[in-house]
């Protein structure tokens, strides 16, 4: 695990490395682990209390899936947020692997944003939940010979990718209406990349600054409470010449990211598209993306999700990549 570092120390610029039982050599703190599949799943969350807890919770809904619909109607806030999070994406990223298939989104499109032009380091796909960023880019260069880390803050969505990854064969819970819902076989078609599971907040992120070849958030930086903050964390992150794959539909909600936050309020202009790759290329405010520029840009991609049989929500992604500049 050297390559991992205990959240608050990293924040703090202490980078002490994790020990193999995920103890931080600065301030001693001992990380817990979900021990589900071949690989422990480190919980590196900045609150211990919160990592632990999700822990437990977890387990037990590993030992009896059927938790997963006392979680839904529990009105707890971090349980009814794993469940909605393992629901939606593990029919989203992985439905079509289903039998028979569930509508699922498509992910082709990754591949045109990516490339295999990339400097020495692992890639992080942050915020993936059940990981089918890694399932669409399984055939690229780059995942053979690189640490691929998958990294959210949903620790039953990275569990259960795991379970699939690991076996090839999984059964996948899915709503059949607002309220219900039921499993399905689910069959990979060929071996899943090699892969590792991380359950960490992107905020705090627990690698090493200047470390990471790649950064993939599809569909983060409008789920969060502070995407500049995470627009400043993904820059330091990168190696030099490091690439980021940007995409979002900007669909904003005061719930999760405060007014003040939300990055198309701080646009000048009346084109937020341009104005968005303005704002993380350090042309708008100074310090924001100063180090990188645009390589690859496409505002325009479809993006289904399926919530269950009587809604799905339709978006359009803008999808960016962006290099960080190799001095
Ligand atoms: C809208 S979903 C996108 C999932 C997947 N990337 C996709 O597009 O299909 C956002 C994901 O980010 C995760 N997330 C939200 N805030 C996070 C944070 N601070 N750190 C890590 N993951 C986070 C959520 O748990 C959720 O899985």
């Amino acid at each position: 695990m050297k390559t991992l570092f205990c959240p608050p120390c990293a924040g703090e610029g202490v980078t002490a490395p994790l020990s193999v039982s995920l103890q931080c050599g600065a301030c001693g703190r001992q990380w817990p682990v979900l021990a589900g599949g071949t690989d422990f799943i480190a919980v590196l969350l900045p609150d211990p209390d919160a990592a632990a807890r999700m822990v437990g919770l977890v387990s037990a809904m590993l030992r009896d899936p059927g938790q997963l619909a006392t979680w839904l109607d529990s009105g707890d806030a971090l349980e009814a947020a794993m469940a909605g999070g393992l629901l939606t994406y593990a029919q989203a990223h992985f439905g079509g692997c289903a039998v028979p298939p569930l509508p699922a989104a498509d992910l082709g499109w990754l591949l045109r944003a990516w490339t295999d032009d990339l400097p020495a380091g692992p890639i992080g796909l942050l915020g993936c939940a059940t990981g089918g960023e890694a399932w669409a880019m399984r055939h690229v260069a780059a995942m053979r010979d690189r640490t691929v880390w998958l990294v959210d803050a949903n620790l039953a969505a990275l569990a259960w990718g795991q379970m699939l990854f690991d076996n090839g064969s999984v059964v996948l819970p899915h709503r059949t209406s607002a309220t219900r819902i039921d499993w399905r076989t689910t069959q990979l078609p060929e071996a899943a990349p090699n892969v590792r599971w991380l359950c960490a907040d992107a905020l705090f992120p627990p690698f090493a600054a200047g470390s990471l070849s790649a950064v993939v958030t599809l569909n983060l930086l409008d789920s969060i409470s502070d995407p500049f903050a995470l627009v400043q964390q993904v820059e330091a992150l990168l190696a030099p010449g490091g690439v980021w794959i940007l995409a979002s539909p900007w669909n904003w909600q005061t719930s999760v990211t405060p007014p003040k936050r939300q990055l198309e309020r701080h646009i000048p202009g009346e084109d937020v598209d341009q104005g968005i790759v303005d704002l993380v290329t350090g042309r708008t405010l100074a310090g924001l993306g100063d180090g990188l520029q645009v390589e690859w840009r496409a505002d325009d991609v479809p993006w289904r999700l399926q919530v269950h049989p009587r809604f799905a929500a339709h978006y359009r992604l803008q999808v960016v990549r962006l290099r960080k500049s190799s001095q």
